[in-house]
């Protein structure tokens, strides 16, 4: 799957990589770099870097860089030819007639289409008078018919395969309706057979943010169990990131957006006018999650459900939406266990006096402490403060002078103590997380996995090298002739590094340029993040061809020491004479 090379220059020159990842996240110039929030991780202080010279991008923080089709890919969750495609959409070219092999976009499109028919299918069957049962579920929810068919609601029938047989008759395959996890494969039988995955279920479509339907969530009509099925992963969806509703919040542009638990819960909020809520899907909360609903919104409000689970899960998701640096604050959902049933019993008016009284981080967490302690005790005053000063140890000092004063005021404890106490919680939080860091850095530099490169953490002074080398080369490519011939790849210790230096060497020996953009069909998303970190090397190494024959001797040092020291070649005496040597300097008991 290869475009020329003049495809990819016009499509790169009518992408301007500043432009397009402007779309995604807020970028500030710093003479000629742009830099913005990661939107690949959590992070509050900006380490996301756009290099507009030559049209990359790498993060810092999380390794996440590329130019702009890995971008794309990775943001929209794309493959190669897909990323390719909505770039030259955007660009008004013609994508090259063949050429490119786009077999895993077909695919997905086809699982979107099936999703769709299935969607149209389940509405319609519950439209129907056989499907009555589903429809008197939701009008019994209280739903209105507008409600149903703004959120494309439906009823799967109690057959075990009617959504098959009317797929198939359709033209879908069974292998496309199993990859869409929309029906199962039985194994007790000789011959595979295919069953429906949703059954006598109430079914809520999950709709992307391009209107796609990429999921469902069946609910069973009474109290049994399972509750829900759900779509598992598949080519076009992953739970881990499945936001409900997100595609109708986000056409108001909030400001802030209410995250709630359940699909019910959020149905039932729309129809009542807050139409700026959305739910995580599934039990916990994830950072992709939290990430995609923060991009959205400077205030998220977490509304989860008031049992002693909603709670937890409230906890958690202060904690993850912490990390993404929007303001959060939290409803004390009263006289009902979750929003749809607050909205039903007391009407929209009371849940909106809930949204304008919901608290702040720090309140919610010290009304919940408060819950905790017995508070005409000296002892439950004592533990209560404790507790708070935990809390309040990384606000700033005018939130902690305000709180201090309020509490001393009803504790009857002296506004000096809590505020020592605070400082004293400060201390303790910032040494705790300065020995975190050190044994992360202590597990990074002896057990490091990598991922990208698995070779790197065993042969590091190797690794280092052959990086240098190949940085040099791609960020001075006249280098390349003076150098190739002290170069073969067998020099090279790391894989992956051997693969990189062999597209850089293949590019330049026949004469053509090497832009990151040429080597986004070939090296994977998370690869192509490395590659771009080679790039961004340029203050750190000389940039010399004298460096360079350093880093070859280097090599051929590190080379010729891996190939001494297989213990496997080694007969007896040489084997203990290592481990002697080994060994050698470390205390044992013995
Ligand atoms: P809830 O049990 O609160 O669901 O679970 P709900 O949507 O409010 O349902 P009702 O009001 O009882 O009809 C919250 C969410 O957790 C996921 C679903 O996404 C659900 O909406 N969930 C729950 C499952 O995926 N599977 C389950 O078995 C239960
Ligand atoms: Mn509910």
């Amino acid at each position: 799957m290869r475009f020329t090379d003049e495809f990819l220059n016009e499509l790169r020159s009518k992408n301007d990589i500043e432009s397009v990842i402007s779309q995604y996240v807020n970028l500030k110039r710093a003479g000629r770099l742009s830099k913005g929030l990661c939107p690949f991780h959590n992070e509050k202080s900006p380490s996301f870097t756009v290099y507009p010279d030559n049209q990359s991008f790498y993060c810092f923080g999380c390794g996440a860089g590329g130019e702009v089709i890995t971008f794309i890919r990775r943001i929209e969750n794309l493959d190669y030819i897909e990323a390719v495609k909505v770039l030259a959409e955007r660009a008004g070219m013609n994508l090259p007639e063949d050429g490119y092999d786009d077999t895993l976009a077909k695919h997905r499109q086809r699982i979107l289409a099936a999703n769709r028919e299935a969607a149209r299918f389940f509405h319609s069957y519950m439209m129907s008078e056989q499907g009555r049962t589903g429809l008197e579920y939701f009008l019994g929810r209280g739903l209105t018919m507008q409600t149903i068919k703004h959120f494309g609601l439906g009823y799967a029938p109690d057959s075990w395969d009617a959504l098959l047989k009317h797929m198939r008759s359709k033209g879908f395959t069974n292998q496309e309706l199993f990859d869409a996890n929309l029906v199962r494969e039985s194994t007790k039988y000789e011959k595979k057979r295919y069953y429906d995955n949703f059954r006598n279920r109430a079914m809520v479509p999950i709709i992307d943010l391009r209107g796609n339907v990429i999921a469902f969530g069946g609910r069973v009509l009474d109290d049994s169990k399972p509750k829900y099925i759900n779509t598992s992963d598949t080519l076009v969806y992953k739970k881990s990131n499945g936001v409900f509703a997100l595609n109708f919040a986000k056409n108001g542009n909030p400001s802030k957006l209410i995250v709630c638990e359940g699909y019910m819960d959020v149905i039932a909020m729309h129809q009542a006018g807050f139409t700026n809520s959305v739910a995580c899907l599934g039990t916990a909360l994830t950072q992709e999650q939290a990430r995609l609903v923060s991009r959205y919104a400077d205030e998220i409000i977490l509304s989860y459900d008031s049992d002693e689970a909603g709670q937890k899960a409230t906890k958690r998701a202060i904690d993850i939406f912490g990390t993404t640096g929007v303001k959060i604050r939290v409803l004390k959902l009263t006289g009902g266990k979750d929003p749809d049933e607050i909205i039903r019993k007391y009407g929209k008016e009371k849940f909106q006096g809930l949204i304008d009284g919901a608290a702040n981080d720090i309140e919610y967490g010290i009304l919940r402490e408060r819950d905790k302690y017995y508070l005409d005790s000296i002892d439950g005053r004592t533990k209560f403060l404790t507790a708070v000063a935990d809390i309040l140890a990384n606000s700033n000092p005018i939130v902690q002078d305000a709180y201090a004063s309020k509490l001393a005021a009803e504790m009857q404890i002296s506004k000096d103590a809590i505020l020592q106490q605070i400082k004293t919680a400060y201390r303790h939080k910032a040494k705790a997380a300065e020995k975190e860091k050190f044994s992360t850095i202590v597990r990074d530099t002896f057990s490091a996995k990598d991922e990208i490169n698995p070779d790197k953490p065993k042969h590091l002074r190797a690794a280092k090298a052959e990086e240098t080398l190949i940085a040099t080369i791609m960020l001075n490519p006249d280098f390349y002739p003076k150098i190739k011939e002290k170069i073969t790849p067998d020099i090279f210790v790391t894989e992956f590094n051997c693969r990189v230096y062999e597209a850089v060497a293949k590019r330049l020996d026949e004469g053509r340029s090497i832009e990151l953009s040429v080597f986004s069909s070939e090296f994977s998303p998370m690869e192509m993040g490395r590659i771009a970190q080679l790039t961004t090397m340029g203050n750190k190494i000389s940039c010399t061809v004298a460096e360079c024959d350093d880093c070859i001797k280097i090599l051929k040092q590190e080379k010729s020491k891996i190939t001494a020291v297989n213990p496997a070649d080694l007969d007896g005496d040489e084997f203990r004479n290592l481990f002697r040597n080994l060994n050698n300097g470390s205390s044992t008991k013995e």
